[in-house]
């Protein structure tokens, strides 16, 4: 197992169970870090577990909606509890919907997306914060490149929300550069995952053979986590080449 420096650091990540969250947490085991795992379907975050637990590393699996305070709150508190303070972390969990049009939307859709890929990034850095400015902790929030690059294709919620990260990743560096706080807007292009499900037309095998993998993704990840502590890692952005 490869070190880096970062041997027993604390990370929490949303969206373990599935793309680039669990590729993200398994990424950042093999790297040494301790890993609790968030997302709603426990059996999704138990197979990451498993797959981390397996080549030796160390996994919490906290099952939770990040919409839900509470849950958020008693989850931060049993990563402490278990492993002190936590150092990193990595926010993946994020919602689309096929009917993302002014012409199809739905509002109810609209206010959970929004929920989902902006109020629930927010809500996970609150509660998080403390230990973060404890340890001159990093953030990742993975954003989107519709979060970086205007992307009528991606919808009006997941389009706003996810641009909507990249103004909350700068208050978090301005507001909190004296405790030494690093937040990252991470931007990946089109990556083959389960989320491409909820694209109006699903792409075919061929159409993702030329995309990222989540496994491209969380060595970006990996890269800004592994950072050192007086450096920050504003914005990056990670595309396929065949990407227009
Ligand atoms: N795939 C792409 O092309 C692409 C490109 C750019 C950015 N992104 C972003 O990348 C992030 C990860 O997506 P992915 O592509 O890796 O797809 P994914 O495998 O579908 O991951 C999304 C994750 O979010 C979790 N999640 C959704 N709602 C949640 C909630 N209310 N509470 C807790 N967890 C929740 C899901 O877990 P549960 O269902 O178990 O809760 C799932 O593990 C998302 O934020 C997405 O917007 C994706």
């Amino acid at each position: 197992m490869s070190d880096g420096g970062t041997t027993g650091r604390v990370l929490w990540v949303t969206g373990a169970g599935s793309g680039m969250g669990r590729a993200a947490a398994v990424a950042a085991a093999a790297a040494g870090w301790r890993v609790a795992l968030s997302g709603r379907r426990e059996g999704a975050l138990a197979e990451t577990a498993r797959v981390i637990t397996d080549a030796g590393g160390e996994a919490l699996v906290l099952p939770l909606d990040v919409a839900d305070t509470a849950a958020v709150a008693a989850a931060r508190a049993q990563v402490a509890e278990q492993w002190g303070p936590v150092q990193g972390l990595v926010l993946a969990a994020g919602l689309n919907a096929p009917r993302r049009t002014w012409g199809d939307q739905d509002l109810g859709e609209l206010e959970q997306i929004v929920a989902t890929n902006l109020v629930a990034v927010a809500r996970v850095v609150d509660a998080a914060l403390p230990d973060l400015r404890a340890t001159a902790g990093v953030v990742v929030v993975v954003s989107s490149y519709a979060g970086w690059s205007f992307s009528p294709g991606a919808g009006v919620a997941y389009s706003a929300s996810k641009t909507a990260l990249a103004s909350l990743c700068r208050t978090l560096n301005a507001h909190e550069a004296a405790s030494g706080v690093r937040a990252c807007h991470l931007c990946p292009g089109d990556v083959d995952t389960d989320f491409l499900a909820m694209r109006p037309q699903v792409p075919d095998a061929s159409a993702r053979e030329v995309m990222l993998t989540a496994d491209d993704v969380a060595r970006a990840v990996q890269f800004v986590l592994d950072a050192p502590a007086h450096v920050r890692i504003d914005e990056l952005v990670i595309s396929p080449v065949s990407q227009r």
